[in-house]
């Protein structure tokens, strides 16, 4: 449990006391393999690391194998979205267990990469960027940084240019980006690194036409 509900436990046990009841009743129909997944879902949702690793660790001793968990993760895919699914198995694979670890060696399948021809794509309306601003967005698959500085924009590739994760927003303080994997730091207004490494992020071109702003990758 999270320091601030220990807290909150201690400060208002009659208030919470309500909340562990319903989170106690809510599940009572379910099996704890299940109820954990769910909880491991919850936590991958709102990212928070300490909190996937208990219900994690908790679904594994529940009896859960890998596989259950790489599925209820890749189910929950309209929700959670590839970034999140991305830094949820990132952290599963910091934790070492060897349950996951047999998986990463089955061969690959062989799959032919999809080779998109680079064409323009409409990122959304331009007005809805604020100025002075950096934001995290999605496009036809691709997760995007914008800055933008008065009619101005630099659109960038979420992916690291160190190993290719997937940056998330999570990552954005400010106009500073840190990529969560070896915390090489780029400055999101122009995507030069400044800390740790020393390639910059991919800038796309674009351009905006009546009111939407387009990149091309
Ligand atoms: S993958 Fe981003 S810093 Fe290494």
């Amino acid at each position: 449990m999270s320091d601030a509900l220990n807290y909150l436990l201690k400060a208002r046990p009659e208030a919470l006391g309500h909340y562990f009841a319903f989170l106690k009743d809510a599940g009572k129909h379910l099996d704890p393999k299940t109820k954990n997944l769910i909880s491991v879902i919850t936590k991958v949702d709102v990212q928070t690391e300490r909190g996937l690793k208990q219900y994690l660790k908790r679904a594994l001793r529940e009896g859960c194998t890998a596989v259950e968990v790489l599925d209820a993760l890749l189910m929950a895919f309209p929700t959670l979205g590839l970034a999140k699914i991305i830094w949820a198995v990132d952290v599963i694979l910091s934790m070492d267990l060897p349950e996951f670890s047999h998986l990463g060696s089955t061969p690959a399948v062989q799959v032919a990469p999809v080779v998109s021809k680079p064409a323009w794509h409409d990122v959304g309306p331009s007005a809805g960027l604020k100025d002075g601003e950096v934001q995290r967005s999605e496009c036809d698959g691709m997760g995007l940084f914008i800055y933008r500085k008065a009619r101005s924009f630099a659109v960038f590739d979420s992916r690291c240019p160190h190993q290719g994760t997937t940056i998330t927003e999570l990552a954005l303080d400010g106009t500073k980006l840190t990529c969560p994997k070896h915390q090489w730091e780029f400055d999101a207004t122009s995507g030069s690194c400044i800390k740790k490494g020393n390639s910059p992020l991919t800038r796309f071109e674009s351009k905006v036409v009546k009111g939407r702003l387009m990149a091309f990758w």
